[in-house]
C-alpha cells in the first residue's frame, strides 16, 4: 500500500475529535498490522479513541478494517445453520461447556473460537485443557471437520483471525485502554465477524465480577455490540447478565469442567442451568430450530455430543480429571445469613491460587481454583465451611487463605438473618438485533 497518510496525522485527528475516515481507518489499522505504524503510535490512537469515542459508521468502519487484516473462516459447506456465543467474561462462567453441545445436539452448528483467561476470570481454552489429551490448536481443516461431524468445537482462533485485534488487545492491556466501549466492541465483533458464524449471541456481563461492572455501560456495550453484528449482515441478540457473584460453586479450570459435566448429566447449580438453557434458547431462535435444549439434556443427547466433541479434539471424556495436592476449607466465623458473596475478590484469589495467568505466555494450574459452598441468602452456622481452596503450592494454599480470612478482604459477608440483600437479577435485559 502506498504511505497515503500519517500516523501523526491521523492520531491528532482523533486527539481533536474528528472522526476519522473510512481511508484513514484502513490504512492506520492495516499498516499497524504490518508493523509500519509503531507500538506508541498506536498506543496514542487507542487513548485518543478512549476519550474522544466513535461515530456509528466510523465504529463500523474500524470494525470491518479489523476483520480485513486477516483472512475469514468459511463455513459454508457445514450442513447446519452456525451459531455462536460470546461472553464478555466473568468469574466461574463455565457457560461455553455445557452450551456447545447442548445446541449442537439440538441441531445447530456452534464454532466458538475462544480466547484464553487473562486477568480474574478464567478462559475456556484453559479449562478445556484440564481434561488429559485435550487439543486446543486445531488446523482449519480439522476445525471444519469437527464441526461438521460433532455439530460442536471449542477451540483456539488462529493467527490470521482478526490479526489487527491480536496486536492492538494486547498493547490496550499494557496502556489502560481496555475500558472503552468502541474498542472493546469492535475488538469482539471483528473476530466473531471474521470467523464466519451467521448468528451470534452475546452474553454482556455486569456487576463488580465484570468489567463492565456498571449495568448501564454493559448495556451500551451490547447495543453497540449487536448494532455492528446488523452492519455486517450478522443476526445479533444480546443478553446483560449478572456477574456480581460468581456464576454456580465452581472457580477455576478442572473444577469447572467437572461442573459443567454434572450440567450436561441433568445437575448442576441452578443458576448455571438457568444461563445455559436461555443462552441455548436464544441461539437456536436466531436460526429457526424449534427444539427444547431442557430435552436434549434429559435424554443423554448433549452429554453424546460432549463426549463426541472432547474425543474429536483427542480428549478422553472418560479420564479422571486432576485434582490438587492441597485443599483448605474457609469456615464462617459466626452465625447468620451471607449477604455478600464478591465475584472479582473470588477471581482474583482463584487466580492468586494459580488458575489464572498474569501474562499472556505464562502456563496455568488445571487444579487450582475455588469452591463456593454458599450464596447470598444462605443461612450459616460458625465453622461451617463457606470457601473450600484448592492449590497445588502449600505456600500459595496458605498465604491466599490467610489473606481471605482477614476481615477487609474476605469476599463472603454474613449479616443479620432478617438483613435485606440487593442481588442483581440473573438476566437483566435482552437486545434484538
Ligand atoms: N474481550 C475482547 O475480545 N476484547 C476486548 O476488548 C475486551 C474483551
Amino acid at each position: 500500500m502506498t504511505n497515503t497518510f500519517s500516523a501523526v496525522d491521523v492520531i491528532r485527528h482523533k486527539r481533536d475529535g474528528a472522526e476519522l475516515s473510512a481511508a484513514e481507518i484502513s490504512w492506520v489499522l492495516q499498516a499497524y498490522t504490518r508493523g509500519d505504524v509503531a507500538e506508541e503510535q498506536m498506543a496514542a490512537l487507542a487513548m485518543a479513541v478512549y476519550f474522544n469515542g466513535m461515530g456509528p459508521q466510523e465504529l463500523t468502519n474500524w470494525t470491518t478494517s479489523m476483520v480485513d487484516s486477516g483472512k475469514r473462516m468459511d463455513f459454508s459447506s457445514v450442513p447446519r445453520p452456525t451459531v455462536d456465543k460470546h461472553s464478555t467474561g466473568g468469574v466461574g462462567d463455565k457457560i461455553t461447556l455445557p452450551l456447545v453441545p447442548i445446541v449442537a445436539a439440538c441441531g445447530a452448528a456452534v464454532p466458538q473460537l475462544s480466547g484464553r483467561g487473562l486477568g480474574h476470570t478464567g478462559g475456556t481454552l484453559d479449562k478445556l485443557e484440564a481434561i488429559p489429551g485435550w487439543r486446543a490448536h486445531l488446523s482449519n481443516d480439522e476445525i471444519l471437520a469437527v464441526l461438521t461431524a460433532v455439530g460442536g468445537v471449542i477451540c483456539a482462533a488462529g493467527e490470521d483471525l482478526a490479526p489487527a485485534d491480536r496486536k492492538l488487545y494486547a498493547l490496550r492491556d499494557v496502556t489502560s485502554t481496555v475500558e472503552s466501549i468502541p474498542l472493546i466492541a469492535s475488538s469482539i465483533m471483528s473476530k466473531k465477524i471474521a470467523e464466519g458464524t451467521s448468528a451470534l449471541v452475546l452474553d454482556v456481563k455486569t456487576g463488580a465480577g465484570a468489567f463492565m461492572s456498571d449495568p448501564e455501560r454493559a448495556l451500551e456495550l451490547a447495543t453497540t455490540m449487536v448494532a455492528l453484528g446488523r452492519d455486517a449482515g450478522l443476526r445479533t441478540r444480546a443478553v446483560v447478565t449478572a456477574m456480581d457473584v460468581p456464576l454456580g460453586r465452581a472457580v477455576g479450570n478442572a473444577l469447572e469442567v467437572a461442573e459443567s459435566v454434572e450440567v450436561l448429566a441433568g445437575g448442576g447449580p441452578a443458576d448455571v442451568v438457568e444461563l445455559t438453557l436461555v443462552l441455548a434458547r436464544h441461539m437456536l431462535e436466531l436460526v429457526g430450530i424449534d427444539a427444547d435444549p431442557h430435552v436434549a439434556i434429559r435424554s443423554g443427547a448433549a452429554m453424546d455430543s460432549w463426549r463426541e466433541m472432547i474425543r474429536a479434539q483427542g480428549g478422553d471424556p472418560d479420564a479422571v480429571l486432576p485434582s490438587a495436592r492441597h485443599i483448605d476449607t474457609i469456615r464462617a466465623d459466626r452465625d447468620g445469613m451471607v449477604t455478600r458473596c464478591d465475584a472479582l475478590a473470588i477471581g482474583r484469589a482463584s487466580w492468586r491460587l494459580g488458575a489464572g495467568r498474569q501474562r499472556k505466555e505464562d502456563p496455568v494450574s488445571p487444579t487450582a481454583g475455588i469452591e463456593v459452598l454458599v450464596k447470598p441468602g444462605d443461612l450459616v452456622r460458625q465453622g461451617q465451611g463457606i470457601l473450600r481452596l484448592h492449590a497445588d503450592d502449600a505456600v500459595q494454599l496458605d498465604s491466599v487463605a490467610d489473606f481471605l480470612q482477614a476481615h477487609q478482604s474476605a469476599p463472603i459477608t454474613i449479616g443479620a438473618e432478617t438483613e435485606i440483600i440487593n442481588r442483581l437479577p440473573l438476566v437483566m435485559e435482552t437486545v434484538e438485533g
